[in-house]
């Protein structure tokens, strides 16, 4: 028997806590999922080209440690639009949970409020923003949007963020029409069928609570191709929240995002579910950041599944990171549990590992790391 055979054994037989790097928690949640659901989960877009660059551009980033820091303890907290946050890794907004653990985002709300990081909730999230707000305690939490072909629908969802203490609104820009994702073409897998987002509920009523009814009338209104920047501006204006554009790869986009009222952006090509053969967000990061100029927050998701490539997108300018599937990873990991812990082993196996790195790289604070780290 291997070294390798044992550890796989041992995952399988007891879990959570012998998991050291997101791939473990991959490898057990593939285990308990429905394979459909898994595939949903993990899977990317056509060839799924910008699903695989997005890990290895981060992969083939090289660091350049700085000797003799005297660094024992890095300080990982930073703030995000004025907020403090006790680590720079927050979960993004990934919809339908519930297909990873039956507490869904209550559960990586949770989380994220226990280790005191950012938590964002799909507008396709399997539980309500009440339910999230109710159930996960005090936290910074965001609430993910698109911009729907029916601004009635908007404005009561961006009146229930604000009514349920949400503190911003990230309104994701890169999907006119969703990805076309070959997994679930061939599973025949229907995502709104197999989960139920929280938003049927407030379309039921003018479906007259006909579940079929609901789905027909969100095809009707997702996605909107036609959305332009004056829809995101309008998002702007309708609400008292801070409003960031998810989705932005291109130094044009960031300025159109600031001038239509962004006070952040996402570098993000949707985990590699939208455009097929988008670039990397770790490649198109410097450009954003030098695009904003310091005017906005730079935050970046898509891809990020180690400390040491939190390190490299914090050092090329990003705020914080967002992770996805990883999170996804531990709620399924954590099955038989809350899903609590599964989704907390995510963010710290991250956080762990992007202070080891900084410890290694000499540096003591995120504030103290810049490009030059990046070979
Ligand atoms: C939802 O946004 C998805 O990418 O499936």
């Amino acid at each position: 028997v291997t070294e390798d055979q044992t550890r796989i054994t041992s995952l399988a037989s007891d879990g959570l806590r012998d998991a050291l790097t997101i791939a473990d928690l991959e490898s057990l949640a593939r285990q308990r999922m429905d394979p459909a659901a898994y595939d949903y989960c993990a899977g990317g877009s056509g060839a799924e080209a910008t699903l695989a660059e997005n890990l290895a551009a981060f992969a083939r980033r090289r660091l350049r440690p700085r000797a003799l820091v005297g660094v024992a303890k890095p300080a990982l907290a930073t703030t995000v639009l004025g907020r403090r946050l006790e680590l720079p890794i927050g979960v993004a907004p990934v919809s339908l949970q519930r297909l990873a653990h039956a507490e869904g985002e209550v559960a990586s709300a949770r989380a994220a409020a226990d280790l005191a990081a950012l938590f964002c909730l799909s507008t396709f999230a399997s539980r309500s923003m009440e339910e999230v707000a109710a159930g996960a305690g005090p936290g910074v939490r965001w609430l993910q949007l698109y911009l729907l072909r029916d601004r009635g629908v908007t404005a009561s969802l961006l009146d229930r963020a604000s009514a349920a203490g949400y503190d911003a609104v990230c309104v994701t820009v890169d999907v006119p029409v969703a990805g076309r994702r070959h997994r679930d073409l061939r599973n025949g897998f229907r995502r709104f069928m197999a989960g139920q987002p929280a938003l049927l509920r407030d379309l039921a009523p003018q479906a007259n609570g006909d579940r079929e009814a609901a789905l027909a009338r969100l095809d009707a209104i997702f996605p909107n191709p036609r959305a332009t920047w004056a829809d995101f501006e309008w998002v702007c204006s309708r609400t008292s929240l801070p409003v960031l554009a998810k989705g932005v790869l291109r130094r044009d986009d960031a300025r159109l995002a600031l001038g239509s009222g962004a006070r952040g952006v996402v570098v993000s090509n949707h985990g590699g579910r939208q455009l097929d053969r988008a670039v990397p967000s770790i490649d198109a990061l410097a450009e954003v950041v030098q695009a904003v100029a310091g005017e906005a927050e730079v935050l970046l998701d898509s891809g990020v599944r180690s400390g040491a490539d939190v390190l490299v997108a914090l050092a090329l300018g990003a705020r914080a990171v967002l992770v996805g599937r990883p999170v996804v990873w531990g709620l399924a990991a954590d099955r038989a549990g809350s899903g609590v812990a599964g989704a907390r082993r995510a963010l710290e196996l991250l956080r762990d590992g992007l202070a080891e790195a900084m410890v290694l790289a000499g540096a003591g604070s995120v504030d103290a790391l810049d490009p030059s780290f990046v070979a």
